[in-house]
């Protein structure tokens, strides 16, 4: 059962939705949704949920009964580019090292990825805003910001395969090569990973390495315009370019990137007052590293009671992360979240954990997450001489800290969630990528049966319809069982067909990707249908007439 409650959190009233969960022997109230800061409020966006709890509880969207697959980072390479998801930058001249192209498909889901991160992290709160900097800024950025100095890896050349590699500074003579061979020590040496670039006729900057520094730079002209008040948090999605050493895994470590990050600024003597959730996820502590012991899958809030996190922001953050991967369809079983070791830390970070997820090629970061404490305002306000101190809750001056900082690349996103979809279906005898639908580049395939005048009509009608609000694609080439398959394997959530039986009875049949089974529609209804079913709004097979 689910309830609304009003909680006074310093001296403000928030709304949540609560439910009792039966916990051993004991009924608890947990809470499932932050509903908003009025009751009318809170009353408006439970509407709104209570369908697409319904569904998410009877399990119809977010958990697509599918195992995530044994396919290697070559074989997925190989799958993006036949499909057109992704290509080697300049293939035609033999490509570039670390620099990827987005097909026609791998441009709309990777929109469709970062909208759905802008609309959780910023459009669906109201603590965060976003802003869009510029790639190349004032290079005085970067001298405060330590990358200058700090910002590079060590190059090492393996004595057996003999390819060249990075390692980190506190790597040396402790790692060796993926061949097992041992690097050598003459060869390493820093190499920096800034771009360089000219500006003007005499001028240079750097290509930013991070998003970040902006967020920090435009941190007071963003406080005061939007009157945010602590805690809140500035977001950008946008380019960053590094120039690694060896670019390697597809995409995974590539020179041309995209971020997706947040600086949430606090006053570190006030708590989180959001809650923490129930989910819990493979924790590796620092001291599990050092002691050599496996990760111990546990609730974030009891790691956090355990003190093995040390902040409630960092634990918060954590989990909305996990969640926002998992709401997306990602395999929970995949993520784990492990601390950094003391050696390990950047020059900013007070304490980082990496959110990192079971590749073919082992558990690998895909979101860094730092306590930059003030490190990086009160290096801005000493090189600008730009005071950066806000107002805190009352009215004193206060240089506020980041506690946390979501940052996540939009490749490594994007490799997830295809790892997660792909599944070769042998009945099938195709790839059905089984991306969540508001991930799927396409949305909506429609496909007339046979090229008959009036059933043609009746399709292109339709088509126009649908493409005024969905992505869809129309295809009238070979046979359907051809043309279910090519949209199976791209992850198209739905296919529309147009029959004999459309011309007389005003209906199509919908088919849906997972399971084929197949429901008959109304064509003035199809709009809307097809609207929640994107949504996960509605079950499949209760929102029209099943076919046998
Ligand atoms: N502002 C903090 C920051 O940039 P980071 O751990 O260096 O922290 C954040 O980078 C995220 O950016 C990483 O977790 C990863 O998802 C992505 N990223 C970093 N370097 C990358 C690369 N060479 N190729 C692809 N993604 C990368």
């Amino acid at each position: 059962m689910s309830f609304i409650v009003k909680k006074r959190i310093n001296g403000k009233d928030y709304y949540y939705l609560r439910k009792s969960v039966r916990e051993g022997k004991k009924i608890k109230a947990v809470s499932i949704a932050y509903l908003g800061k009025t009751k009318k409020e809170a009353e408006e966006k439970l509407k709104n949920l209570e369908n697409k709890l319904k569904n998410m509880e009877e399990n119809k969207i977010q958990k697509v009964d599918h195992k995530s697959t044994d396919v290697s980072i070559e074989e997925m390479t190989n799958f993006c580019k036949r499909k057109g998801f992704v290509y080697p930058s300049g293939e035609i001249y033999g490509g570039l090292a670390g620099f990827w192209d987005f097909g026609h498909l791998g441009v709309e889901m990777k929109n469709n990825l970062k909208q759905n991160w802008w609309k959780f992290h910023v459009q669906n709160r109201e603590d965060i805003v976003g802003i869009d900097g510029s790639i190349i800024t004032n290079p005085e950025v970067w001298k405060a910001s330590g990358h200058v100095d700090s910002f590079s890896d060590i190059f090492v050349v393996c004595k057996k395969c003999k390819k060249p590699n990075k390692i980190d500074k506190n790597e040396l003579g402790k790692v060796k090569c993926d061949c097992g061979g041992e690097y050598d020590e003459k060869s390493a040496k820093e190499f920096k990973l800034m771009f360089k670039t000219n500006v003007g006729e005499e001028g240079f900057a750097y290509l930013r390495p991070e998003t970040a520094q902006l967020i920090f730079t435009n941190f007071k002209f963003v406080q005061e315009n939007a009157r945010m008040k602590l805690p809140f948090g500035i977001a950008q999605i946008g380019k960053a370019f590094r120039n690694e050493i060896a670019p390697r895994d597809f995409m995974f470590r590539s020179r041309e990137f995209e971020q997706m990050e947040i600086e949430y600024f606090v006053d570190p003597r006030e708590k989180c007052p959001y809650e923490i959730g129930d989910s819990e996820i493979l924790i590796y502590s620092d001291e599990n590293q050092e002691k050599n012991e496996e990760p111990k899958k546990m609730k974030f809030k009891d790691a956090l009671k355990k003190g093995i996190i040390k902040t409630d922001w960092h634990a918060y953050w954590l989990e909305q992360e996990f969640l926002w991967f998992v709401n997306l369809g990602a395999n929970a079983e995949q993520f784990r979240i492990r601390q950094h070791t003391k050696d390990e830390k950047s020059h900013y970070a007070l304490d980082t954990w990496d959110l990192e997820y079971k590749f073919p090629f082992g558990w690998k970061e895909l979101q860094g997450m730092a306590n930059r404490s003030d490190f990086d305002l009160s290096q801005h306000q000493k090189f600008s001489k730009f005071n950066m101190e806000i107002l805190d809750k009352d009215e004193k001056k206060i240089l506020p800290h980041v506690v946390c900082e979501p940052s996540q690349g939009v490749e490594r996103a994007f490799l997830v969630f295809l790892f997660d979809a792909y599944e070769y279906n042998k009945d099938r005898e195709n790839v059905v990528l089984h991306l969540h639908p508001k991930l799927a580049p396409v949305k909506v395939g429609i496909f007339p049966i046979v090229k008959k005048e009036e059933m043609l009509k009746i399709a292109e009608d339709v088509r126009d319809d649908l493409k005024k609000e969905f992505s869809v694609f129309y295809d009238t080439g070979g046979s359907v069982g051809r043309r279910y398959a090519r949209q199976d394997e791209v992850g198209t959530p739905y296919c529309i067909t147009i029959d004999g039986d459309s011309v007389d009875g005003k209906d199509v049949t919908i088919r849906d990707r997972d399971t084929t089974k197949q429901i008959r529609v109304k064509i003035n209804e199809l709009k809307e249908v097809i609207r929640k079913l994107l949504e996960g709004e509605v079950d499949f097979e209760k929102v029209g007439n099943l076919v046998d």
